[in-house]
């Protein structure tokens, strides 16, 4: 597949959290990966993001999508109790990547990131973090499974600036990292590149993020307001009445 209005018509009944212009910086990362390349997804929930990483790489990249499918750190609102939910997420992960025609290219490994990450040992081009949004595992998983990604390659992650557990696992790891640089954001989903930065460098990188900031108030905002069922308050403020990511 190599047509990105092919991908979104291929996701379009998928049940999920990517919106189209978070879609088009995975197709795009995802297409500049050469042949034989590694992703790793953490956090799949029914494929959407998996639908389009797989699509939009290289024939012969591997797509390894982790999810446990079993409950906890679910989705907006779902933080644990959703076991029979997650089970019928599993089934419908499955059947939305073989309605896709990525079946074959895509293993997926059904286990918490934190049970796996001492056995993957690969190397990973490209690395998608969108599974625990609490503190203490967003923050491993950008740890261990940032450490596995190659110098060039790309982290991208979703909810950057729209959960307090992932924004502050951000700023204890990437703000003033010197091994990751932040390359911008599609709404919350944000890009960074591994490699070895100057002091000079790290600096505009942080300022870069703490710059998003608003941003990020912004959203907390509307989801206090959304929760509080004050949509039309939300919507007077700019708001679409959806909960943000
Ligand atoms: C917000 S959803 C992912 C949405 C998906 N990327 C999409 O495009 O629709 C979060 C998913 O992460 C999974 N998850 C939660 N904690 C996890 C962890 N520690 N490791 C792997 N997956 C996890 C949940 O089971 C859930 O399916």
């Amino acid at each position: 597949m190599s047509n990105f209005d092919g991908a979104l018509a291929s996701i379009a009944q998928v049940h999920g959290w990517l919106s189209r212009d978070q879609a088009e910086r995975l197709w795009a990362r995802a297409g500049d990966l050469r042949p034989q390349a590694t992703i790793v997804e953490i956090g799949s929930f029914q494929g959407r993001s998996t639908i389009v990483l797989a699509l939009g790489s290289p024939a012969t990249t591997t797509v390894v999508a982790i999810d446990p499918h079993a409950g906890n750190d679910r989705g907006p609102q779902e933080i644990s109790g959703f076991a029979a939910e997650a089970a019928s997420d599993h089934e419908t992960f499955l059947a939305n990547l073989a309605a896709a025609g990525v079946a074959e290219k895509v293993t997926h490994l059904r286990a918490w990131s934190a049970e796996v990450a001492d056995t993957f040992t690969q190397d990973i081009d490209l690395l998608y973090v969108d599974g625990a949004h609490r503190f203490a595992p967003a923050r491993d998983d950008i740890r261990c499974w940032g450490a596995k990604v190659k110098p060039g390659g790309v982290l991208l992650i979703h909810d950057a600036y729209s959960s307090i557990g992932v924004t502050a696992a951000i700023a204890s790891t990437l703000w003033w990292s010197r091994q990751w640089n932040y390359e911008g954001r599609s709404r919350s989903l944000a890009q960074y590149r591994r490699g070895n930065f100057s002091l000079f460098q790290t600096a505009g990188s942080a300022l870069r993020q703490k710059w998003q900031l608003g941003y990020f108030l912004r959203n907390l905002v509307y989801k206090v307001l959304l929760s509080a069922h004050l949509g039309t308050v939300a919507r007077w403020l700019g708001s679409n009445g959806e909960w943000p990511y």
